[in-house]
């Protein structure tokens, strides 16, 4: 069958696409009902369906015989490690780590919080919590304490597990002066917290209050996997929004675990038994679903690597995995590859690795400028397949098919085309469908496929007010972008205040909020512009109190040590630019959109709204002259 056959059928008939999907996982009660449209563009999947996404990704492995293949692979050149990790016995760790959750009290619904490095007891922390249906929250570890306790808040986490440190490059972060802080700057105090105590760095704990991980695993009656309904919440995963709050993404297990099988075999293209690498973190959804579930209910080897692309020894960090591992693809973000040739322009280390094993090379999370991907494919001689997906809908968008027989050809700057259930619609801000290469704002037509999210944590206004509020009928991703005459689509980036710094998104109103509360500042926006390493950086625009006299560099000074201690080294806040005043409509509002078109170098429009037009040259002219650099 063609791409456009099969494509097109995911879109006539969805119920019956997807309950045929639903056949390939193992369900306890395989549900009868695929879709189920409710008024109001509300709809759900699988509603009797019953399953257990640890059971899928674990233990069913075991029980087909096949529990001597490795689940991961752990590589740590920060922690001088290598482990291989069979799924007999992944099942062991993940069912007695279950058993101490479930002794302790942790039930079914209860929330925890995973605030842990790049090491397998998060996976086995995140397992153990579909296994007896808890709801893990993952926060990557570059976040600081303020935003851990906003989400342990959020979330009303019962239980903490977290590491005694993490290592970045050659510095140890230790974890639990966060962790401790963090608790302290909540509200909603957790039961308990568990620490894996690592030998680089050994925390001290409170005894009323912390436990050891292996004193906590031990003598323990491991848990079996329990049934859950199909919509009950596997995990939350917050993600940065417009506002300051971040969004609480939840994610179901059934329509998940369906999506995931059909994006691991079909558009990764990989099957059991094949080694897989997802070269990201476990605190961002690509970690979630394909460094974890994804590539375990599909049965392959999953990398799972904590280091750097750079300097960990060095910058063939990347190409000892593949050879060492014999890895068959993998799927990274830009920015990585940018770090690499920036240290090895021509590829010297590539030459010292038997590289062969690797079919093709995902890329996603940020934009693939044409001149990495040039580099890259002479480089490794293999297809570069650039992928747009988010947060919110868990699995790709847009991809080729890579487990199809014709996958649609890659073409440059597009992110390829549809994958299925995905009907995307370019739409003008008043909601007509643009023309074919202009650019709109990139909708997906409701209802979403499964895996997709429908819900923000305790906020069901919240999703409908962020996603589908603007454009009746449809989802609205956020990103900007247009079509080609053969449906591909292109990606342009954002049309809101999120942006995309070394492939994480981040959210500038949040930046905003700390750099706000400074004694100096009267008001302030923070902007994304170009940065040739990391996509994007932040700088911030600040408006001074009348009065106040401080010196630029100490102002910089401390509001930078302000973000990164609010929010974390992770924003890359670093340059601060006094102006003497915002662009702003006569009502008072700052025009946001039109400082992303300067910052962006993009051709804009001043509204007729604006109270005072030249401020946009003198902006424009600062950001050419003192983002030279970027
Ligand atoms: N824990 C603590 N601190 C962290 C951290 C973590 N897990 N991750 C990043 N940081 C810190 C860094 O140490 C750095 O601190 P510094 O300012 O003191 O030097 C700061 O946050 C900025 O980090 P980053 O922008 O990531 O730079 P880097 O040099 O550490 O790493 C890359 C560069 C390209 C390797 C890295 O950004 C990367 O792998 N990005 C891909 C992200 C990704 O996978 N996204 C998902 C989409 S596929
Ligand atoms: P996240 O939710 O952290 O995965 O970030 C999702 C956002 O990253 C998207 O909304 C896009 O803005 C951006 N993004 C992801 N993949 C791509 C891509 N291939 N090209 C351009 N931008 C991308």
């Amino acid at each position: 069958m063609s791409y456009d056959q099969q494509y097109q059928q995911s879109l006539i008939d969805p119920n019956g696409y997807w309950l045929d999907k639903a056949k390939q996982i193992s369900w306890y009660k395989m549900p009868s009902i695929g879709l189920n449209e409710k008024s109001n563009d509300g709809y759900s999947w699988f509603d009797d369906g019953v399953l257990n996404t640890c059971y899928l990704a674990v233990d069913q492995h075991v029980e087909k015989g096949r529990g001597n293949q490795i689940a991961f692979y752990y590589d740590s050149p920060a922690a001088q490690v290598k482990q291989q990790i069979s799924y007999a016995q992944l099942q062991q760790q993940v069912s007695t780590f279950a058993g101490a959750m479930r002794d302790l009290g942790i039930v079914k619904g209860d929330r925890v919080i995973i605030y842990m490095p790049m090491i397998p007891q998060a996976a086995i922390a995140m397992l153990a919590c579909a296994r007896i249906g808890a709801v893990h929250s993952v926060v990557f570890g570059g976040f600081a304490a303020h935003e851990l306790a906003i989400r342990i808040d959020d979330a009303q986490a019962k239980l903490i597990i977290t590491a005694s440190c993490g290592i970045e490059f050659d510095r140890i972060i230790p974890y639990q002066p966060l962790v401790n802080k963090a608790i302290q700057l909540a509200v909603n105090k957790p039961l308990k917290t568990i620490v894996l105590q690592r030998e680089m760095s050994l925390a001290e704990l409170d005894v009323k209050q912390q436990i050891s991980w292996s004193e906590f695993v031990k003598n323990v009656i491991p848990a079996d996997c329990i049934a859950v309904k199909s919509n009950d919440p596997l995990y939350i995963l917050y993600t940065s929004g417009t506002t300051g709050k971040p969004k609480g993404i939840v994610r179901d297990n059934g329509g998940h675990a369906v999506a995931l099988k059909l994006a691991f075999n079909d558009i990764y293209g990989m099957s059991e038994g094949d080694v897989w690498w997802a070269a990201s973190d476990i605190g961002w959804v690509v970690g979630h679903s394909f460094i974890i579930y994804g590539p375990l209910i599909c049965g392959a080897s999953s990398v799972f690597y904590e280091g750097k692309p750079i300097r960990t020894p060095d910058s063939g960090a990347f190409w000892r995995i593949i050879n060492e591992y014999k890895v068959n693809s993998m799927i990274c973000a830009p920015t990585a590859f940018r770090a690499i040739r920036k240290e090895d322009p021509i590829g010297e280390y590539v030459k010292k690795y038997d590289l062969t094993s690797l079919r093709w090379v995902f890329v996603a999370g940020e934009k693939l400028d044409s001149s990495t991907y040039q580099w890259l494919s002479e480089l490794l001689q293999v297809p570069i397949l650039d992928h747009w997906w988010q947060t919110e809908t868990g699995w790709p968008m847009t991809a080729p098919m890579m487990g199809w027989d014709n996958p649609a050809p890659a073409r440059l700057g597009s992110t390829n085309k549809c994958t299925p259930g995905y009907d995307i619609k370019v739409l003008s801000i008043e909601g007509e469908e643009v023309s074919i290469g202009e650019v709109g704002n990139i909708c997906l037509k409701l209802p979403l496929p499964p895996g997709a999210s429908t819900a923000i944590w305790n906020q069901p206004d919240r999703y409908k007010d962020a996603y589908l509020s603007l454009f009746k009928g449809y989802y609205h991703t956020g990103d900007g972008g247009y079509k080609d005459d053969d449906d591909y689509i292109y990606i342009t980036g954002r049309t809101d205040d999120v942006i995309n710094v070394s492939g994480h998104r981040l959210s500038t109103g949040e930046m905003e909020e700390v750099v706000s509360t400074h004694t100096a500042v009267a008001e302030c926006a923070v902007i994304g512009v170009h940065d040739s390493l990391k996509g994007q950086i932040p700088i911030g625009l600040v408006v001074l109190k009348a009065g106040v006299e401080i010196e630029i560099d100490q102002l910089q000074r401390e509001l930078v040590a302000d973000v990164r201690r609010q929010i974390g080294a992770l924003a890359c806040f670093k340059r601060v630019f006094v102006v003497q005043r915002l662009p702003k409509t006569r009502s008072g509002k700052i025009l946001r959109a039109v400082l992303r078109k300067i910052a962006a170098n993009e051709t804009y429009q001043a509204p007729s709204t604006i109270d005072d037009p030249a401020i946009l040259q003198e902006i424009e002219q600062l950001l050419s002259t003192e983002c030279q650099h970027a």
